[in-house]
């Protein structure tokens, strides 16, 4: 597919059927402050909607009806923005930690909520292109307890691997090594039948990934994978979180949650931008921004209310609501927080992360010698 064509969704409305979904959206989220400080990670503005708003798109696309959010951190962020779900055509329940009881004392702490008898469960930051119903087709044909989609990635090093026997049966969970055998890692969505679930321990902290799986396979349980090379992203970093939105602007990554056509760049109603500027590379600019002449956003996300000033130079970075960046400042892969401000001809690359309301002033930052 050219990388900006229109994604093709089909416009006839999914059968419902009789699966439950559960979204892990309790964690802290901490490798993406200071986003994360004022709300949680799938809560964050991702291609113009809460990243969360995506998923449940795919959710809803593949028919499911009944989601349960497991929530613990920024908790009421969720039900503040989506309800009972109605608006969303779902019917969404949330069930809080108090403390976090980790993947899999999470998926375990929604038993009691379920309906069905196949569970679907996700990771609240993954962006993929997994198609939903083959995962559950594998899963049926297997007679399956657990079935994990697994991704092929082109450098599994800085994953666990999941080899799996030639009937899909996964054989390991194994840690990250320099030498992998297999490409194919845990892409953090699974199947799981219900009486499986019910029987992690309840009420403490437990890890899917590390205890959970590896505890099952030794049981001798019929844990299966479901392997393709769909489009896979985890939004756990900043980069990732830019790339992930951007990917979602062009097309390449799926949703039925873009708040616009597909293309090079998305911008909200009420922004205001130079006709001069330029605004590329599946660039999002939030409601009411301003963008001034000669300003160049490549690949950036740019929260609302933001000022990115005349000749200013953004890529690949995210610009916090209600921030100002000066006349020809350049930030490159960078986070600006909520409402910091960026003085005139300031650089700020290569990771660097401004907390909220911080203030610089002009020529205050620079990376290059001269000026
Ligand atoms: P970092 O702090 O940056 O590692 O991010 P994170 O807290 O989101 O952790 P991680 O990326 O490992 O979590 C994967 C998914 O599981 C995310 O969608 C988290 O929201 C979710 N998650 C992690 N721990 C918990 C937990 O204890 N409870 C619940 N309900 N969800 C969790």
């Amino acid at each position: 597919m050219p990388p900006h064509a229109q994604v093709p969704v089909d416009s006839s409305p999914p059968v419902a059927i009789d699966v439950d979904a559960v979204v892990l959206v309790g964690g802290q989220g901490t490798r993406l402050r200071p986003l994360t400080l004022s709300a949680a990670k799938p809560m964050l503005p991702t291609a113009g909607v809460p990243f969360l708003e995506h998923l449940l798109s795919r959710i809803h696309q593949v028919g499911i009806r009944h989601v349960v959010l497991g929530t613990s951190y920024k908790a009421e962020t969720f039900t503040e923005y989506f309800g009972d779900g109605s608006a969303s055509g779902l019917d969404i329940e949330y069930l809080v930690e108090d403390e976090p009881l980790g993947t899999g004392g999470a998926i375990r702490n929604v038993a009691g909520t379920l309906r069905s008898d196949t569970v679907m469960v996700f990771n609240g930051d993954i962006l993929s292109g997994l198609d939903l119903s083959a995962l559950l087709a594998t899963h049926h044909d297997n007679n399956a307890d657990v079935t994990l989609h697994l991704v092929k990635v082109s450098d599994p090093r800085a994953f666990g691997s999941v080899p799996t026997d030639p009937d899909g049966r996964v054989q390991a969970f194994l840690e990250k090594t320099d030498n992998p055998p297999t490409d194919q890692i845990n892409a953090g969505c699974y199947v799981f039948q219900r009486s499986v679930l019910e029987s992690i321990p309840a009420g403490r902290v437990v890890s899917v990934e590390r205890e959970t799986f590896p505890g099952l396979l030794a049981a001798g349980a019929r844990v299966f994978g479901h392997v393709d090379a769909s489009y896979w992203l985890d939004l756990g970093t900043p980069a990732a979180f830019v790339r992930g939105s951007a990917d979602l602007v062009t097309g390449i990554a799926p949703t039925d949650a873009l708040p616009g056509p597909t293309g090079p760049a998305l911008v909200l109603p009420g922004a205001a931008v130079a006709v001069d500027a330029t605004v590329v590379g599946g660039s999002t600019i939030g409601r009411g921004v301003v963008v001034g002449a000669g300003a160049v956003i490549d690949g950036a996300v740019v929260f609302d209310g933001a000022v990115i000033s005349a000749g200013a130079r953004v890529t690949r970075s995210v610009i916090g609501a209600n921030a100002r960046i000066g006349d020809g400042a350049v930030i490159t892969d960078a986070v600006i927080g909520d409402r910091a401000v960026i003085g005139a001809r300031c650089e700020l690359i290569a990771g660097v992360r401004v907390w909220p309301g911080v203030e610089l002033p002009a020529d205050g930052v620079r990376f290059s010698a001269e000026g």
